[in-house]
């Protein structure tokens, strides 16, 4: 199963090169026929983004200037313009420009657009590529229905500070985990082939390790070795690049001392040069002018000649390019070459949309109709809400939830609560479409059980008024499920947290409830692992709910009554104290290994343990799968060859379920210190009860490869290890492999 799913990505992406090797060559033409109608300043305009939130409905005439710019060709896209009507009237604006240059219309649209899915953390716990490739094309066929030609999506920045609080918006912490959904999701914005009604650029952002942002503060500095840049932080831009992902965006911050949108090396050496990225960069709101403030350039002008000259393409929000470009060229400072590529790589993206066939081609009022209503939609978001969840903790086998149970109480701030469910960057959410637990759960336990709802608590203050209630009603049932975590807006952009505990008075709170005795099933919402050590040692069981999005309701219902089996395993480590992060399972060795019986403190704390709360990889299930016969057709392998490992699953439980077989490989002895364990390969399979299937890795050169001193990604002949398991820390097989 593993290798077909591979084969048929790589087939598709073999499908898009060859195509868009055809079509590059017509575009080109055409491109140049427009660029040499273009004067200097229309030029320059191609590279200005701006925002439109002020352009659209009552603020229209307020914002005469920008339309000005418009009707002047002083703009290449709108940022923040959605709706057919409004994308329409602003691109009859662009209409009225002497060459008619169409504009392009982006939005952040980064789990759903109006149908929410989960937040993209979570569905990276399906480690399910096919949904999240679905999750992906749904959000662009609406976004496409409203007028829109681009997302800001998807962030394939690997993130392992959960006190980051953009940790939602991307994989996770492991980068061949973040290879794969990078790839799915660029596949799912832009289909095969840009230029689809159901399809949007997308934008493989933030380039580059802003996932690495010192202490987790968000915007701030990343100081990196060369080594760890291309072995954990690039290879999800690359997989982007592949895919053929049409845009690019850098950082807010800075990598070793230089603020992104003026880095040459990873611009102009690194994407354009050794990639041949042929898709536009454009900069991060208002970053190109940050570098005065990071204290890199005096001033706008010498901002806006750092970013062209290092290869940022367009200007988001900051007026540099379009205040500064003309005078920069005409003084000789900036070659009207680099202008020229910059403006080429935009109008072909244009063409490839089909815009200058038909500026109005994607504002069409029934289609807008039509997908916003789409209730193939809705369905989509509770299959992969289902599939995000993760079990943590299931003590006893108390979920799924036994008929025994006549009268269940259900209390926290978040049982009931719309808008929280749908999390950060909800495109243009609908609060009113969402499901929430407490009335999932009303509608899927059968009748003659009784539910009865308290909050408890708010979910920010440290307000106890709501505890009184919360006890007696805990005290009046057999079973309390408690929802608990972050509110929507403590994660996301600008959103970090220094105390990824439960905020407010919500940890007091299920002590209280807790001390009635009664067990306590816990459902944890948020959009980073949150540290809950009371939680993990007290709930008689966990659910990992994430954002769920729409149907989070649904999703947790069906989970916790057993009508859906959990099978999400955790792409990110959950720390156990804030002072072991960063912390991850892809660790390094050291020459004091934690159980050595000398200075054995030196790679640990005196006070914590080394292992996280939950590990990577992590995620139970209902039923119970067995690992066996660890077969290699061979042990020994050249370069240019392969080793076949394959294994036997068997789900020895009573229920179907599905279950993450992960593949970890450890290289022992290398001229670069390797990780203890490195994720390379895994694949998800559904099994009935008593039902068996052979689960097959293909291991190769690539497999076992890392980048050298010479920043060469390459193998080194020697021994390994291949380890085999449900879970990082839960290896069941395990065998020894040769590169000769
Ligand atoms: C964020 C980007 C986003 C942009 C446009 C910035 O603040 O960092 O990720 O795409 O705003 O909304």
């Amino acid at each position: 199963m593993y290798k077909v799913k591979i084969s048929l990505i790589a087939l598709a992406i073999a499908g898009i090169q060859l195509n868009a090797e055809a079509q590059r060559k017509t575009v080109n033409q055409r491109v140049d026929s427009v660029m040499r109608l273009m004067t200097l300043d229309e030029k320059i305009g191609q590279l200005n983004q701006y925002s439109g939130r002020e352009v659209t409905g009552p603020l229209v005439k307020q914002n005469a200037n920008m339309l000005n710019d418009i009707r002047q060709g002083k703009v290449g896209s709108m940022l923040n313009v959605q709706g057919v009507q409004n994308t329409r009237h602003v691109q009859e604006e662009a209409m009225r420009s002497r060459l008619k240059i169409p504009l392009l219309f982006g939005m952040d649209v980064i789990h759903g657009y109006k149908t929410i899915f989960p937040v993209p953390l979570a569905e990276s716990a399906t480690w399910d590529m096919d949904l999240i490739r679905l999750s992906a094309h749904i959000a662009a066929k609406e976004a496409a229905a409203v007028g829109l030609h681009w997302t800001f999506a998807p962030m394939v920045d690997v993130a392992r500070d959960p006190r980051w609080g953009r940790i939602m918006e991307g994989a996770g912490e492991d980068t061949y985990l973040g290879n794969d959904i990078a790839r799915a999701r660029v596949l799912g914005f832009q289909g095969d082939k840009l230029g689809g009604l159901d399809a949007v650029m997308a934008c493989a952002k933030h380039f580059a390790a802003y996932g690495a942002v010192s202490s987790g503060r968000d915007y701030n500095d990343v100081e990196m070795s060369e080594h760890q840049l291309w072995e954990t932080y690039l290879p999800p831009f690359k997989a982007a690049v592949d895919a053929g992902a049409a845009t690019f965006m850098s950082s807010f911050n800075t990598l070793n001392g230089v603020p992104t949108a003026a880095s040459n090396y990873l611009q102009r050496d690194i994407l354009k040069g050794q990639w041949k990225y042929s898709g536009f960069v454009v900069s991060d709101w208002g970053s190109i002018d940050q570098m005065i403030k990071w204290g890199y350039v005096p001033d706008k002008k010498q901002a806006a000649l750092k970013a062209i000259i290092s290869g940022c393409d367009m200007d988001m929000m900051s007026y540099s390019y379009i205040e500064h470009l003309k005078e920069l060229v005409n003084t000789k400072q900036v070659s009207i070459k680099l202008i020229d590529d910059a403006v080429k790589r935009i109008l072909a993206k244009k063409f490839e949309l089909g815009l200058f066939d038909d500026p109005y081609r994607f504002c069409n009022e029934e289609r807008e109709k039509a997908e916003l209503n789409n209730p193939e939609h809705v369905k989509a978001t509770l299959k992969v809400a289902q599939r995000s969840i993760v079990l943590l903790k299931n003590e006893a086998s108390i979920l799924p939830i036994q008929n025994s149970f006549k009268k269940i109480a259900v209390i926290g701030p978040l049982a009931d609560s719309k808008r929280d469910m749908q999390g950060a960057w909800a495109g243009a959410n609908d609060a009113d479409r969402v499901v929430t637990l407490l009335s999932g759960l009303k509608q899927k336990i059968g009748n003659g059980v009784q539910i009865t709802y308290t909050k408890g608590s708010t979910i920010k203050t440290n307000d106890t008024t709501g505890f009184a209630e919360a006890v007696k009603v805990a005290k009046d049932a057999d079973l309390v499920i408690m929802a608990l975590g972050e509110a929507y807006d403590q994660s996301g952009e600008s959103r970090s947290r220094a105390d990824i505990g439960l905020p407010g008075s919500q940890d007091q709170l299920f002590s209280a409830v807790q001390a009635t005795g009664k067990p306590v099933v816990a459902v944890l919402m948020a959009g980073r692992p949150l540290i809950f050590s009371n939680i993990a040692a007290k709930a008689n069981a966990i659910l990992y709910a994430w954002f769920l999005g729409d149907q989070a309701g649904n999703a947790i219902a069906d989970v916790l009554t057993g009508a859906v089996n959990p099978s999400g395993k955790l792409p990110v480590t959950f720390p156990r104290s804030v002072g072991q992060i960063p912390l991850t399972y892809n660790d390094y060795k050291t020459g004091h290994p934690y159980n050595s019986n000398v200075f054995q403190y030196q790679t640990g704390y005196i006070d914590v343990p080394n292992a996280p709360r939950y590990a990577f990889g992590h995620g139970l299930s209902y039923t119970t799968f067995k690992y066996s016969d660890l077969k290699l057709d061979r042990s020994t392998m050249r370069k240019n060859g392969k080793i076949t490992a394959s294994l036997t699953l068997t789900n020895t439980g009573t229920r179907a379920g599905e279950e993450v077989v992960q593949m970890y490989i450890h290289d022992p002895v290398a001229s670069v210190v390797q990780p203890t364990k490195k994720l390379k390969g895994y694949g998800k399979v559904a099994l009935e009860p008593g039902a068996s299937t052979t689960i097959v890795f293909i291991i190769n050169a690539e497999t076992l490869s890392f980048y050298n001193q010479q920043l060469k990604w390459d193998a080194e002949p020697g021994k390994f290890k291949v380890m085999i398991g449900s879970a990082s820390d839960d290896i069941k097989l395990q065998a020894d492999i040769e590169l000769q």
